[in-house]
């Protein structure tokens, strides 16, 4: 099974009950998932190996811990998390960005990819999967087995709200694959949208229909 991490940090919670309200705008929706994915990164890379390096204050030498390793890589599945990079990057300006593009049928509910697009070395490369919703589970399930593919190796998922649907797919298929959102909702319903949720992220973050 895998590990689900929900980040209770008051900031996010407070800002995720803005993101929900139905009169939030779209102009402050993109602004307020800025803000909580760039708090949601932080939780997420909370255990990154770092090295000790040899520096010189203004005062003396000293030892002093830098990140180690190859750049991360942030992977957004079009288009919510679209939404979320930007705050991610605001936190690791560094990390290189993935795109998968998924959309879900709308009678089935099944994840169809229809583009794919990421940087070399992924088997050297902690990957974040992000997609503000994890509802059904299809897209993040489908995006990852893609990203296992092409390499990657060390993978997580990232989420504002997740559904225990989606956990309970996504888990089942990527059991390796931690998890890390802001909250777990109620329940899905017929229409594959989370309850209480807060709509189409996609939509209120585009302002589309
Ligand atoms: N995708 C969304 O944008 N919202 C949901 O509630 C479910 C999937």
């Amino acid at each position: 099974m895998a590990k689900v991490t929900v980040c209770d940090h008051p900031l996010v919670q407070h800002k995720l009950t803005l993101l929900r309200d139905k009169t939030c705008s779209t102009a402050d929706f993109r602004l307020l998932l800025r803000e909580v994915s760039l708090l949601l990164a932080y939780e997420v890379t909370r255990d990154l190996p770092v090295e000790l390096v040899e520096i010189e204050t203004p005062i003396q030498r000293m030892s002093a811990p830098r990140l180690s390793g190859k750049k991360l890589v942030f992977a957004s599945i079009l288009r919510a998390g679209n939404g979320l990079i930007d705050g991610m990057l605001d936190l690791v300006p560094s990390a290189r960005v993935a795109h998968v593009g998924i959309y879900r049928d709308h009678e089935t509910l099944a994840a169809k990819r229809y583009f794919f697009k990421a940087p070399a070395g992924l088997s050297e490369r902690l990957v974040i999967v992000v997609d503000p919703m994890l509802a059904t589970g299809n897209s993040a399930t489908d995006a990852v087995s893609t990203l296992k593919a092409e390499g990657a190796r060390d993978i997580r998922f990232l989420c504002l709200l997740a559904a225990p649907e989606g956990i309970a797919r996504f888990a089942a298929a990527h059991p390796d694959v931690p998890v890390f959102t802001a909250a777990i909702d109620t329940r899905l319903n017929e229409n594959g949208y989370i309850e209480p949720g807060l709509g189409d992220a996609g939509d209120r973050l585009y302002g589309t229909k």
